[in-house]
């Protein structure tokens, strides 16, 4: 993959090819033109820790803890999204809480996600673009299940969050070769995905927006993620993601829904797999007319 330009607080021409190795072999570093969102640190012994990710991803670094509002925050343990207010701390999490018990009691291919890419029956294990990484939950189930994941995520909190997640994981045993299997790129996936060379293109690319929320329940549910939905906001621009999926995927791309949630506008899905809190909308690269595929 083509190396990109590091823009933020260091080094704004240097290519990203010739700065030292970190793991995950991010691929790009770009600056999204969101809402910033400040680093803080109070642990001296993690300073280098929080240099480093604010140089990576372009968050101002603070000096004291806000009295308000969102910050990121590297404690001993991980870094967290936390705010003074009501909403509790948001974090990316592989190794311990709902991804240990997807690990160990976990639906295997027979889950929901796994059949909606592809997985159930599969002789070989698709390569999947997670266009939409977030916290990292549905990249984590389906590199659990063996598929090599690129996780690309716009948001610099996220993908910080993804990267000390993916950190973690890497350290322990359980879980290392699970982190292996999931690459982290910050970037905007409608642009990455335009980008990729033939040989580079996913067999499945899997998207799920943050869109504003109409279902009541669904957002009652999504409580634990207030704080994560008011620094990312929704992702009013779905449609031109889509469309760029569905161009690099070679077999399919797969959109996740609310089950009673609207499609992306656009091109039509060519089948809907139902579950009981969501659905998904699979666009299958042979079936759709072929001004909206690549191949
Ligand atoms: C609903 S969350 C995804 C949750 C994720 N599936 C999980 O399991 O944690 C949507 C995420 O997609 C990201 N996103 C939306 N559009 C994007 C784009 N075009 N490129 C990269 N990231 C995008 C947002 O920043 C947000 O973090």
């Amino acid at each position: 993959m083509p190396a990109a330009t590091l823009h933020g607080n260091v080094d704004s021409d240097r290519p990203l090819a010739a700065l030292p190795h970190i793991p995950y072999r991010a691929g790009m570093i770009e600056t999204c033109p969101m809402t910033t969102t400040a680093l803080f640190c109070a642990e001296s012994a993690r300073r280098d820790q929080a240099a480093l990710l604010a140089n990576r991803f372009a968050l101002p670094l603070l000096t004291r803890r806000p009295e308000e509002g969102y910050w990121l925050e590297l404690g001993a343990e991980r870094l967290e999204l936390v705010t003074t207010g009501k909403h509790g701390a948001v974090y990316a999490e592989f190794v311990e809480g709902a991804a240990r018990h997807r690990r160990e009691q976990g639906g295997g291919r027979g889950q929901p996600v796994a059949k909606a890419v592809g997985l159930k029956g599969a002789k070989d294990l698709p390569r999947i673009v997670d266009a939409t990484a977030g916290l990292g939950r549905d990249s984590f189930v389906l590199a659990s299940l063996g598929c090599q994941v690129t996780m690309v995520e716009r948001s610099p909190v996220a993908a910080a969050l993804l990267f000390d997640a993916l950190e973690r994981a890497a350290r322990v045993p359980e879980t290392a070769d699970i982190a292996a299997r999931m690459q982290l790129v910050h970037a905007n996936s409608a642009d990455w995905l335009a980008q990729l060379g033939e040989a580079d293109r996913p067999d499945v690319v899997f998207v799920d927006p943050m869109f504003p929320d109409t279902d009541k329940k669904s957002a009652a549910a999504k409580k634990d993620m207030q704080a994560f939905q008011q620094v990312i906001g929704d992702d009013m621009d779905s449609a031109r993601l889509l469309a760029a999926a569905i161009a690099a995927a070679q077999v399919r791309v797969v959109v996740k829904r609310p089950r009673l949630g609207a499609a992306i506008e656009g091109i039509k899905p060519s089948a809907v797999l139902d579950g009981k809190s969501t659905r998904f909308d699979l666009y299958i690269i042979k079936a759709l007319p072929a001004q909206h595929s690549a191949s």
